[in-house]
């Protein structure tokens, strides 16, 4: 198929949309009731799903229901936490014996030495402090890399994400004519609400350009503290560094004495038993986790080197929390790290990888398409496009509604996954349920050839 016909993607996803809404009248009904209470129905804005909002009931393994009782295969996976599958019994058993014996003391309990014990050896960082987000993450690493080399400027790279920290949320997924030339992309708040002013502490570059950081470092490599980037971007689509990319920027950074922090809150114990830093071989200053490490609780932790959290560990820096390391989030994460996540799990992710790799393979040769993924364990996107994707401005070029009809016949074809983001493996899930999500797809390229 070489030109996508305009009115035939109307067509379809006009069909799709009433389909899915036949099938969820009491998600439609009952955003009614939930916006006289909830602003605009929903606890988080990105639960503003397209074409409508739907409510969730219970999951189990690697299955969700939602309000009206559909069941689907989950791919979104809760944006990527529940690697452990929902209700995994090792997780409920933990939670529960916590919950019995008391779930807040502000104080550290046995769990949490060991949930950092195990965080060191997995990923081959001594240190580590715990936080309840991904946010609270990267908004400590940031502040331990300005308290240390006293500068503050921050690399940091466009369509990357590092959650809602005001000092952070720019151009994440930015107006490319604002942000301006991909070579020096300028930082672009990423909602309304965030001063510009906190931008100005921002150095931005494109994804896998190294030519654009070394001219930061060699311009401002003196007022830098540090660069902070997903090892391999998730929230661009996946995204591939090139060879030697990793390297470079460690090196580059160690040269200036700026720290590099890997924002790991998507990839770690997801993409490899220890994460990007297993993957690539290299080791950054400091390194942020959230989502799946804590089995389906709120978490976020920060782990360094000795140096790195030398700041924080003799009390120059404050790192501050009430619920941080909530001794219940504790133990969901020793149980989900030490009995879920185990090595042998990542295996699985990638055999499960090769089958969907293959439909893609089938649906690109029936439609024409230009259709591709990539896949890094449990983490898995669509790419619609010949050639790998090098950074955001590559994914901001593809046709958008192409990405949200193949969503559409997922949904309605009973699989539950993210609009255009990667989608994610659970534990539980076996060849029956990836089997579902590629009929659909294939289901979607023969519409389109149709
Ligand atoms: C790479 C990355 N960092 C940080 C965050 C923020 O995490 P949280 O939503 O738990 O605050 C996210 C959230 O999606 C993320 O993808």
């Amino acid at each position: 198929m070489a030109v996508l016909d305009p009115a035939l993607l109307d067509g379809l996803i006009a069909r799709k949309e009433a389909e899915l809404a036949e099938r969820q009248p009491r998600s439609i009904a009952f955003a009614e009731r939930a916006r006289r209470a909830l602003a605009g129905g929903v606890a988080c804005s990105w639960h503003m799903l397209d074409p409508h909002t739907m409510y969730g009931s219970r999951g189990a393994g690697s299955h969700v229901v939602d309000l009206d009782g559909n069941d689907f295969v989950d791919l979104h996976c809760g944006f990527g936490v529940m690697v452990a599958g929902h209700a995994n019994p090792k997780v409920v058993e933990a939670v529960r014996r916590r919950v019995g014996e008391g779930t807040h003391f502000a104080l550290p309990v046995e769990d949490t030495v060991e949930v950092a014990e195990h965080l060191a050896e997995r990923f081959g960082l001594p240190s580590w402090r715990f936080m309840n987000s991904g946010s609270e993450a990267t908004s400590d690493a940031v502040r331990i890399a300005r308290a240390t080399t006293g500068r503050d400027l921050i690399v940091r790279v466009e369509g990357c994400y590092h959650g809602s920290p005001d000092g952070l949320d720019f151009s994440g997924w930015p107006d490319v004519a604002a942000a301006g030339p991909r070579e020096r992309p300028a930082p672009v708040p990423q909602t309304v609400g965030i001063p510009a002013l906190f931008g100005e502490a921002l150095r931005m570059v494109s994804m896998n350009d190294l030519a654009a950081v070394q001219r930061i470092f060699a311009e401002e490599g003196d007022r830098v503290a540090g660069m902070i980037f997903e090892p391999i971007p998730l929230n661009m689509g996946v995204v591939a560094p090139v060879d030697g990319y990793h390297e470079a920027v460690r090196e580059l950074t160690r040269r200036h004495g700026a720290m590099l922090i890997y924002d790991e809150v998507k990839t770690g114990a997801t993409i490899a038993y220890g994460g990007a830093i297993e993957r690539f071989g290299v080791m950054p200053d400091l390194i942020c986790l959230a989502k799946a490490i804590g089995g389906g609780l709120p978490i976020g932790a920060v782990g360094g080197t000795e140096d790195a959290m030398a700041i924080v560990a003799d009390g120059t820096m404050e790192q501050e929390g009430t619920f941080n390391g909530n001794p219940l989030s504790m133990a969901a994460a020793k149980a989900t790290l030490t009995e879920v996540l185990t090595k042998d799990v990542y295996e699985r992710f990638e055999e499960l990888n090769r089958s969907m790799l293959a439909a893609v393979d089938d649906a690109r040769s029936r439609s024409g398409l230009p259709l591709r993924a990539e896949t890094f364990g449990a983490r898995g996107g669509l790419q619609f496009s010949d050639e790998p994707l090098r950074d955001f401005r590559d994914r901001d070029a593809v046709e958008g509604r192409l990405v949200y009809l193949e969503y559409l016949f997922q949904m309605t074809g009973g699989v539950f996954e993210p609009n255009g983001d990667p989608w994610t493996l659970s534990v539980a899930h076996d060849r029956d349920d990836v089997g579902r999500w590629e009929s659909n797809l294939v289901a979607f390229a023969d519409a389109l050839s149709a």
